[in-house]
């Protein structure tokens, strides 16, 4: 018995989507890229933006035919808009079997189990080995929910207050991914680096521990994090950074605003000089560290002034790459009571700041050719810099070998390159890793 699995949103998100995998196939069933020849069917759902929500919405409608053509196949629905409207879509949509809200993933095999159990399907089970994902780069989860009230967010609500995984588990799952083949684990977490937990070393064992302890794992290559929240950015997570050779140079650090008196209404937690210093502090201790960002245009209230000092935020930052959001109304949210902008207005500013951005990009990419970097060869022939540039690499390398790259084209996103001296399988075995 085949399934599908059908991922909309944040990283957070694929990874739950990998962990349902887990789950599946450990009841025998197996993958497929293909709906037609599935028998259960997952929609792993986004809500942090209406549209996100809404093309989920559509695909679910859809399935109704996909159902009509084998009644015994199931549609199940899981994650945050799971959450946020789980009578919405019962009522809705009959042709669904079973919705599980994103606070329930951790209970998913279980609920699984149940849907499993009642043997309607059209086939019947055939208890297979477990596949398992040769994936050079996998996710761990090491912890759930967010404990912010950012005044957008709809995320508190549908994925509840923090909960980390303890340590042993962590690691385990790293070891887990490890002996399937992973090179690079990046570790997951809504505010991934407010990670703590009651420690074996007479104090709470904290993000920067654990960023050591992962990276100490045989066979990991690489260490990232998403997302980190700039508040938890301390000295300690900054020095584990730079002082441990597994943890890459790349941080996405979502800013969100460069506007003091909105980042306040936002309820961020710092202010635009605070970031700033932040990014000086990383650079000064990680020379060469890509950052990269989120935005949102068009909060309610952001006057041009605001909108001027979130450019100028931009620019000073010097962000590697970004995504820029136009702000989206969430209700039950604290900033949905507040007056909305003219979606004109919105559009503006955010082809405005996705120009600037590109061009910082591109002259960011530009000034890469001719220089060296050590990619890992993900799939095929594309690989990833430590700074977490995607290059498409001419020459002898195979999945999981980490090679020197000369970086020769950068007119795209994914930048082109050819490997340049000797090939190396996997620095980190050979005792040393090769920092650009
Ligand atoms: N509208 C627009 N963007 C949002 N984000 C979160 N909530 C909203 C919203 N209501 C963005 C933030 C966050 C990213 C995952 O999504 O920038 O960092
Ligand atoms: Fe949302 Fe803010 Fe929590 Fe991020 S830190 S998930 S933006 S509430």
């Amino acid at each position: 018995m085949k399934y599908y699995l059908r991922t909309y949103g944040c990283q957070m998100n694929v990874a739950d989507s990998d962990e349902m995998g887990r789950h599946l196939q450990a009841r025998g069933l197996t993958p497929t890229e293909d709906p037609e020849e599935a028998s259960v069917l997952l929609v792993n759902t986004c809500t942090v933006r209406q549209h996100a929500e809404d093309r989920a919405f559509s695909e679910i409608g859809r399935l109704k035919k996909w159902k009509a053509r084998q009644p015994g196949r199931k549609v199940v629905i899981t994650g945050c808009a799971a959450e946020r409207t789980k009578e919405y879509l019962e009522n809705r949509f009959p042709h669904v079997d079973l919705v599980v809200g994103a606070k329930s993933i951790e209970d998913f095999g279980r609920i699984v189990d149940g849907l499993l159990d009642r043997r309607s399907t059209d086939e019947d089970l055939e208890y297979a080995i477990p596949t398992s994902d040769d994936k050079v780069s996998a996710f761990v989860t090491i912890m759930r929910g967010c404990n912010y009230s950012c005044t957008y967010c709809i995320v508190p609500y549908v994925r509840g207050r923090e909960s980390y995984h303890p340590i042993e588990q962590v690691l385990a799952e790293v070891r887990d991914r490890v002996s399937e083949g992973a090179r690079e684990i990046t570790l997951l977490g809504q505010t991934v680096n407010s990670y703590h937990r009651d420690g074996s070393k007479g104090r709470d064992t904290d993000f920067a521990d654990l960023l050591q302890e992962a990276s100490a794992v045989d066979g990991v290559e690489r260490v990232r994090f998403i997302s980190p929240h700039p508040y938890y950015m301390t000295d300690r997570v900054i020095d584990a950074m730079a002082t441990t050779p597994q943890v890459c140079e790349s941080l996405h650090l979502p800013v969100q605003s460069g506007s003091n008196p909105i980042l306040k209404k936002m309820l961020r937690n710092y202010t635009r000089e605070h970031y700033l210093a932040l990014l000086e502090k990383l650079r000064a201790a990680m020379p060469g560290i890509a950052i990269s960002t989120d935005v949102i245009v068009g909060f309610p209230g952001e006057s041009d002034a605001d909108f001027r000092e979130t450019l100028a935020l931009i620019r000073e930052a010097r962000f590697d790459w970004g995504f820029i959001f136009k702000y989206s109304t969430r209700e039950g949210t604290p900033a949905a009571a507040w007056e909305s902008f003219p979606q004109e207005r919105i559009e503006e500013r955010h082809q405005e700041c996705l120009a600037l951005l590109d061009c910082l990009a591109f002259d960011k990419r530009q000034a890469l050719v001719g220089t060296d970097h050590d990619v890992l060869i993900e799939s095929g022939n594309f690989g990833r810099t430590r700074t977490n540039y995607k290059v498409q690499v001419e020459g002898d390398a195979a999945s999981g070998d980490t090679v020197k790259v000369r970086i020769t084209d950068a007119q795209r996103v994914t930048l082109s390159g050819h490997v340049h001296g000797s090939r190396q399988t996997s620095g980190y075995m050979d005792g040393h890793v090769i920092r650009n």
